[in-house]
């Protein structure tokens, strides 16, 4: 739990109400991959990790930025994250070469880079970066609109540990890091938004844009403590990809609305039965 505060420039960006208050109260919700409840802190498959941001505007009133630590997508539609998620269920990794996996990752080159994006174990969350993956449209109080890509980066700044490191950690490590950097002090986001450039496409989450595009600093976010209620706050939250807010828009990428569609149907089995899927 914390606040954001807003930066100088970032209304030159968007008119969002977040950007127009001194300051906002935020949930942050940190996690391994895709929010799987039990994996390990250190086992190889928990990245990419989750960081999600919810402003509270108003009391019922909300908008989030849901993030993970990996750069990219490997699929441009849902249908096409299926066909990657079926390919990895029929692989027998044990078995002759090449396997479904591999089959299908030599026709995708977009999976391809995502599976072979470099992922590794941070020493703290609090020295994470997280990428929203997909491109939103921003529009200030002129009402000029500008596309762009949130990244949300550790004041800390990053650091990670090698494989033989981090096997030698807990399961909880990070958890356990993160309520002990917190009870000491603040732990600390940027977020920026890399800006498009004129003719970038941005309804493709498996296209990345040059590294050399402009970075706004839209503000930061000062953590400050544990959700007191925390398991039961981790089996309510329903997060939601799409803003809904003025002044930030989901881009035409085909991933927001089923992304949406599928959180509020995990999160409403997770409140009827305490599970999740995902
Ligand atoms: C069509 C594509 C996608 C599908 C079908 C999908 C599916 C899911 C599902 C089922 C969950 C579990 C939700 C829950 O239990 O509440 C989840 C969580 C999550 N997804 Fe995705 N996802 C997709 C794309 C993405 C992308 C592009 C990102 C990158 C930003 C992403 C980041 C996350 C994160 C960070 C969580 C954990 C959220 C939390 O803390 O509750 N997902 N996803």
């Amino acid at each position: 739990m914390g606040t954001f505060t807003p930066s100088s420039e970032a209304a030159s960006l968007t008119r969002a109400p977040h950007i127009q208050r001194s300051s906002t109260p935020v949930t942050v919700r940190l996690s391994d991959f895709a929010g799987v409840p039990n994996i390990p802190d250190n086992d190889p498959n928990a990245s990419p990790r989750g960081c999600v941001i919810r402003f509270h505007l108003d009391e019922h009133v909300h908008t989030d930025i849901v993030a993970h630590s990996v750069d990219s997508f490997p699929a441009r539609t849902a249908e096409g994250f299926v066909e990657f998620l079926n390919a990895l269920i029929a692989t027998d990794f044990k078995g002759p070469h090449p396997n479904a996996i591999e089959q299908y990752l030599g026709g995708h080159p977009a999976a391809l880079a995502f599976v072979q994006a470099p992922k590794p174990f941070p020493t703290s969350f609090a020295k994470e970066s997280f990428f929203a993956v997909s491109a939103f449209k921003f529009t200030n109080a002129k009402g000029v609109s500008q596309f762009g890509r949130y990244r949300i980066l550790p004041v800390a700044d990053n650091e990670y540990l090698d494989d033989s490191a981090a096997a030698a950690k807990t399961p909880d490590y990070l958890f356990d890091e993160l309520k002990e950097r917190i009870g000491k002090g603040p732990v600390k986001f940027r977020i920026v938004i890399q800006l498009a450039k004129e003719g970038d496409i941005t309804d493709d989450a498996t296209v990345r844009w040059p590294e050399d595009r402009p970075q706004l600093t839209l503000g930061e976010v000062s953590l400050t403590a544990i959700a007191a209620d925390n398991p039961a706050e981790q089996q309510r939250l329903i997060f939601d990809p799409i803003p809904r807010v003025d002044g930030v828009e989901a881009s035409a990428d085909p991933l927001f609305e089923p992304r949406a569609n599928v959180y509020l149907l995990a999160g409403r089995r997770r409140r009827v039965s305490g599970t999740t899927v995902g």
